[in-house]
């Protein structure tokens, strides 16, 4: 199957986004470029989506030059149904890079991340919920489920700030993600609980 990119924005759509089978040939791209490369492009780009359709194809580069990457994970808590291993985080800089693993029969909770972000499966396979907001005067934090999306490995989502998502693997096996954030401290970070209708930073 052809590997997808897609484009989740604020308002819970979704949509191709970019070349997604572009690799660029050339000599071995390594994690330290990649990351001097994302330097000059966030001082360069200042828009969500612009940011997310030039380091898109680069994370893709990326994967598909330095598979060490692929490796890099931890196998899931069983009792939380996930691991997080830190690829890089540098104080005072904001970026966030990760490789997330999830045990089959867990799920996230519904958030957003407060900063562009973009998540590649490397393993296994994961369904996205996509939700938007659906505001009522006595619930301003009331949610609707909009779409969901399936991602096989080679797949990639660049996600706006205040897209809202919830992920769960599906099948036997965990999955494993590489995971790109605009931050290093999440502190405009939302998990929203679909039965209150509420949301709180977290
Ligand atoms: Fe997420």
């Amino acid at each position: 199957m052809a590997h997808q990119n897609w484009l989740i924005t604020d308002d819970g759509s979704h949509r191709p986004f970019g070349d997604a089978d572009m690799v660029e040939p050339g000599r071995y791209y390594r994690l330290f470029r990649f990351l001097t490369e994302l330097e000059d492009i966030l001082d360069t780009f200042h828009d969500d989506t612009s940011r997310l359709e030039v380091i898109t194809p680069l994370v893709r580069k990326l994967l598909v030059s330095s598979y060490w990457l692929q490796m890099e994970y931890s196998a899931p808590n069983p009792a939380t149904g996930w691991s997080v291993n830190f690829l890089y985080r540098e104080h005072e800089y904001p970026i966030t890079v990760q490789m997330v693993s999830w045990l089959p029969g867990h799920h996230s909770t519904i958030h957003n991340h407060g900063t562009w972000g973009i998540v590649a499966l490397v393993g296994g396979q994961e369904r996205n919920r996509l939700w938007k907001r659906a505001p009522q005067p006595q619930q301003p934090d009331r949610l609707e489920q909009i779409d969901e999306l399936i991602l096989n490995p080679g797949d990639i989502v660049a996600l706006t700030a205040n897209a809202i998502h919830s992920v769960e693997p599906l099948g036997d096996e965990p999955t494993v993600s590489f995971n790109l954030y605009g931050v290093t401290d999440f502190s405009d970070r939302y998990e929203f609980d679909p039965k209150t209708h509420t949301a709180k930073l977290f």
